[in-house]
């Protein structure tokens, strides 16, 4: 990092047309979270002090996204879509406060790293403006970087613009672009919307930099930081290259994924080490998963729906599935088994207790060492409200067991197997909740030998 003040410009002002959606473009998720929240996040972690984001009129949930992924974000309202440059300058009033450096991003690249940013950053070190380049396998449709014999940038080419002979260049402006805050609004002041567009690019600035002793250096980015969603092909395609990102990771940090490339995770699910996820697991947002974990196949696992945000954690040495479903609010004690499914919400499981078969456990607690049998079902909801079930340490619910909340279980108790327990049950006690067994001697012979006659 420069150690110079940093703001970084993120624009999304884009509707997005092309994603056909009644959304904000930026607004649609890769891996649980907006691109904006992707491009907040990364420049975030490249240091910066400052962020505005440019949004078009009306785009008052962008607005919102853009504090909740950094709450001292200034929003700009830019009121016709005029061009990258235009964009800019409606943060005018925000880069006139500014000293420093100024980063430019894309609100629809949520691959960008901190890393690039950074780079950026660096280098208006020696030079007014930073352009961020890569090697494009197919240049068609970007700006071209074209650079004097030294490697200093002279112009951006928009592809529209660009000669026969400048389109054969291979380096591109990958949009992401750095200028010193001293320079920036009189440079940005300087341009025109005279092109094949009709709009104001920011790329000129380039240029008109160079014609007042500004100099633009280039610096070194990465193709695959750079895909631009404009469609919902592009968003697939993004989901897939951050989840090849998130694998190798997971993997790098000490996790096994027998078959990585049927694990989805979240932009934020956190794994300890020789953690073992087996094929087709998906994680959701709010998803801690301690050391020595075992998440079996088939598992669905999250911390945070569209109403709760309570997150949820597996603890050491846990066993989860397969066929397996936690969600949020579950934390699921050291040892603990939740085995096939078994569904958890917003309950405590204690450390070394078992949930192995086909069970709801929504809403309560169970204590350490509890068995919980096979089709056990908390009854928590009434229609109105959500009840607690309270389980003690210890306690053995039979199989097929009914808990109508509120209710608890005293530690060490017995529940008879297909009890409706509407009560609270004392330490150690049985409860049995079911009629009498009773037993007609003889009366299937008798059954079978009238049926055979008549027949
Ligand atoms: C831009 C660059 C091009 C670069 C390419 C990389 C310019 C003139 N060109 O082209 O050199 O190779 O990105 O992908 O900058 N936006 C606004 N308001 C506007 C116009 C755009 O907010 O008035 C936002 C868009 O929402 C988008 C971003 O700016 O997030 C880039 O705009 P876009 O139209 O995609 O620029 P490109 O033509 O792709
Ligand atoms: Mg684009």
């Amino acid at each position: 990092m420069s150690g110079r003040p940093l703001l970084i410009i993120i624009l999304a002002a884009g509707k997005g047309t092309r994603m056909k959606s009644d959304r904000p473009k930026v607004l649609h998720e890769v891996a649980g979270r907006s691109l904006l929240g992707h491009v907040i996040a990364s420049a975030g972690a490249a240091g910066a002090d400052k962020i505005a984001v440019v949004v078009g009129p009306g785009m008052d949930d962008v607005r919102a996204e853009a504090i909740r992924w950094f709450p001292g974000a200034e929003v700009h309202v830019q009121p016709g879509q005029m061009g990258t440059g235009d964009a800019v300058l409606a943060a005018r009033e925000t880069i006139a406060r500014a000293s420093g450096d100024v980063i430019v991003l894309f609100g629809d690249t949520p691959l960008i790293t901190p890393e690039t940013i950074a780079a950026a950053s660096n280098g208006l070190a020696a030079a007014g403006i930073a352009v961020v380049g890569f090697q494009a396998s197919d240049p068609t449709g970007y700006g071209r970087l074209l650079q004097d014999a030294s490697g200093q940038v002279i112009a951006i080419r928009e592809h529209k613009d660009a000669s026969e002979a400048e389109r054969q260049v291979k380096l591109c402006n990958t949009g992401v672009m750095g200028f010193r805050s001293e320079t920036m609004l009189e440079i940005l002041g300087r341009i025109g919307n005279n092109n094949a567009k009709g709009e104001y690019y920011l790329t000129d600035a380039v240029e008109i930099g160079r014609s007042m002793g500004v100099a633009a250096a280039a610096v070194t980015g990465r193709e695959d930081e750079m895909l631009g969603i404009n469609d919902r092909s592009q968003l697939a395609e993004a989901e897939r290259m951050f989840q090849v990102r998130a694998r190798t990771c997971a993997m790098a940090e000490g996790a096994t994924l027998v078959a990585p490339e049927t694990v989805h995770f979240s932009f934020d699910t956190r794994l300890g080490r020789d953690v073992v996820i087996e094929p087709y697991v998906v994680f959701g947002p709010g998803v801690t998963i301690e050391d020595g974990v075992t998440v079996r196949a088939f598992s669905h696992l999250t911390g945070t729906d569209r109403k709760v945000k309570a997150g949820t954690v597996v603890r050491e040495g846990a066993e989860i599935g397969p066929y397996a479903r936690l969600r949020p609010g579950a934390e699921i004690g050291r040892g603990a088994h939740i085995g096939n499914f078994v569904e958890v919400k917003n309950v405590a499981v204690g450390a070394g207790a078992k949930a192995n078969h086909l069970s709801y456990l929504g809403d309560g607690s169970v204590g350490a060492g509890a068995n919980i049998g096979a089709g056990t079902i908390f009854c928590n909801y009434d229609g109105f409200r959500k009840h607690k079930t309270e389980i003690g340490a210890g306690a053995f619910i039979g199989s097929n067991s009914s808990l109508v909340a509120p209710v608890k279980i005293g530690e060490g108790a017995y529940i008879g197997s297909g009890s409706v327990v509407t009560k609270d049950v004392s330490e150690n006690a049985l409860a049995l909740e079911r009629s009498k067994q009773a037993e007609i001697p003889g009366w299937a012979a008798k059954f079978r030998a009238l049926m055979q006659k008549r027949s």
